[in-house]
């Protein structure tokens, strides 16, 4: 939602602030704009549309200067315009912003009655204007007083006039960083804007206010004005592995990266061939007396939690349940300090999913957090994180995280069924070998590439489908009909394979594509008959199942197989043809696979 960066040093600013907008483009990409110091003044270029159209403006009348900040939008309050495009201010004041001020309806009313104009529908300006209104030459002192009277969520970037060459920024439940140059200084909302100039960065925490000197000097204080001393971190991220590397888009890249980020986020917490989650800060019997674990996410974090749910009830008979994070906030959930809160997020910033980890906090539950982005606020705050190690996910559209993360849900679910006496350690180590063997079978899965995009040619005139599945195959329903959604724009509903005649059906006639995904051998049959009943009404099926699984000719138009594998184990394969599918399609439709319309990769508003 929204990307921020800000740039004080030597370097031309426009240059540095393109460069990392451009890497946080993904946070959205309605409009984009900057304001830099320049020719004895604040410059300001904006505009709607992609960033690109703004660099061609910055190009055609270039910004000379050292000191700026830059935005990237996804609108929340007013459409995607020039006018609505950050940056917003005065003569005084130039200010980016992500997050939602939800009490700027007031704060526009009293302002007005103070003689400010609004220009346009955006909360952001009735911030910027209130910080206009709070300035009288403090800029520490005015953000403190208009921040005071804010409420909702932010990450600031802002330039006062007067003080050319400083970059302050602030942050409240979204997300802003401080990175270090050899004489420059960064603010970004995380830390691939920047990566090409340093790996080295201070967090900011809720309410601390950064300062950005024309050295290149940051400095953080409370809003207080108390100096605080910040912990140095380094990004173990590379700008290689945040570049598309030869692929066409970042979501094939990204698919392709699955084996190697499920071996390297799976194979270091093995240890002596059984899972070990002590290097986490898991001691030994932590699980035991676990009673219930209520795993929150969002999206297709969620839909990994619920392969997570198959697993864990399977292999520990441990209750398991996956709430929808907006859903689970707001429904007074029943929780005691016996379980054990699981939020799963790739960002470690989408505000739902933090909201449920606070709430869970705050009933004195624990919380166990699975994130990809190290440093983020839901690691932050968790009691245990359990990193993902897949990299930077760029693309919007969510696959080898989601891997991952199931990844990860495994092998808690043979360490909680380990502990809590269901298996023992002989029959552990051989679901970890199972394991070990799905992330390597991986690759082969990754073969049905060919097949898939031969699909595609058929999926892109279609308008509505359906996915059917049973047991863990229904997630993986859920999973392919939100990544096709999501970037092809074809409507798609995913069904448990039994519950289509209880009225569904009835959309079923000739031609409507059925994706049958049938990776559980033990429900092979029952899924074969759920098939048929589409197919006398009309259906096409693409059938997804096993290599050795014996299917008539009747059972389906078309076919994926997978290498043969424990049912277990096998969605761990059987989500990859459903990405491959839903990104040929959206190629194959000319839609913009890695940004699609309307959306943004990280969403910190709720
Ligand atoms: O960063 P998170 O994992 O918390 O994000 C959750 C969802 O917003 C995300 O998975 C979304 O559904 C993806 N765009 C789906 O591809």
């Amino acid at each position: 939602m929204c990307g921020i960066v800000g740039y004080s040093g030597v370097k031309n600013a426009v240059r540095v602030l393109l460069e990392g907008l451009s890497a946080l483009e993904y946070r959205g990409y309605d409009s984009a704009g900057v304001s830099v110091f320049s020719d004895g003044g604040l410059k300001t270029v904006k505009a709607a549309g992609r960033l690109a159209v703004v660099a061609e403006q910055l190009s055609a009348h270039p910004l000379p200067g050292c000191c700026g900040i830059g935005h990237t939008r996804w609108a929340t309050h007013g459409e995607p315009s020039d006018a609505n495009a950050h940056p917003h201010g005065t003569a005084r004041v130039s200010l980016v912003h992500n997050g939602i001020i939800e009490n700027y309806a007031e704060l526009k009313t009293e302002l007005s009655a103070k003689g400010y104009s609004f220009e346009t529908q955006t909360d952001t300006e009735v911030a910027a204007k209130l910080l206009d209104s709070c300035y009288r030459g403090d800029p520490i002192a005015a953000i403190r007083e208009a921040c005071a009277q804010m409420e909702g969520s932010y990450a600031f970037g802002i330039l006062f006039a007067d003080r050319p060459g400083e970059v302050y920024g602030t942050r409240l439940n979204s997300p802003l960083l401080a990175a270090v140059g050899q004489g420059e200084g960064f603010l970004a909302s995380d830390i691939s804007a920047v990566l090409q100039y340093t790996k080295q960065y201070y967090t900011l925490e809720h309410g601390e206010i950064v300062k950005i000197s024309p050295d290149g000097a940051i400095s953080v204080c409370t809003m207080d004005g108390a100096p605080v001393q910040k912990e140095l971190l380094t990004a173990q991220w590379d700008v290689e592995q945040a570049q598309k590397n030869g692929y066409e888009h970042f979501m094939r890249k990204e698919i392709f990266e699955q084996p190697t980020a499920l071996y390297n986020t799976v194979h270091p917490r093995i240890i002596k061939g059984l899972p070990d989650f002590t290097h986490d800060g898991i001691a030994p019997g932590f699980f035991k007396n676990i009673t219930r674990i209520q795993m929150v996410a969002c999206g297709t974090a969620s839909y990994a939690g619920f392969i997570g749910k198959n697993v864990i009830e399977k292999l520990a008979r441990v209750p398991a349940e996956v709430d929808i994070a907006s859903e689970f906030r707001y429904r007074d959930p029943i929780l005691d300090p016996t379980q054990l809160v699981v939020v799963i997020s790739q960002s470690g910033e989408t505000a739902d999913t933090l909201a449920a980890l606070r709430l869970a906090k705050k009933q004195g539950v624990k919380t166990l957090a699975i994130v990809n982005v190290a440093g983020s606020t839901i690691a932050r705050e968790a009691d245990i994180v359990l990193y993902t190690y897949a990299g930077p996910e760029i693309a919007v559209a969510s696959t080898k995280a989601y891997s991952v993360q199931t990844g990860v849900l495994y092998l808690l679910a043979i360490r909680i069924a380990m502990e809590k006496g269901r298996i023992d350690e002989g029959q552990a180590a051989g679901y970890v070998a199972g394991l070990l063997k799905a992330i390597e079978m991986t690759n082969d899965a990754l073969k049905t590439d060919e097949k898939t995009k031969e699909l595609a040619s058929i999926l892109k005139n279609i308008e509505d489908l359906f996915f059917i599945g049973r047991g863990a195959d229904f997630p993986l329903c859920r999973e392919g009909s939100l990544k096709l959604k999501e970037i092809s724009y074809i409507h798609s509903e995913a069904y448990e394979a039994g519950e289509l005649k209880h009225g569904t059906i009835s959309l079923i006639t000739d031609g409507v594509p059925v994706i049958a995904i049938a990776t559980q051998t033990s429900l092979l049959p029952k899924t074969i008959s759920n098939i048929k009943e589409t197919r006398a009404r009309g259906a096409q099926i693409i059938l997804i199942c096993k290599q050795s699984d014996e299917i008539g000719d009747d059972v389906y138009d078309h076919i994926i197989r997978l290498p043969d594998l424990d049912d277990l184990f096998a969605p761990i394969l059987g989500v990859i043809p459903l990405q491959l599918m839903a990104y040929h399609t959206a190629v194959a439709r000319g839609c913009d696979v890695d940004k699609p319309r309307n959306l943004a990769k990280s969403v910190t508003v709720e």
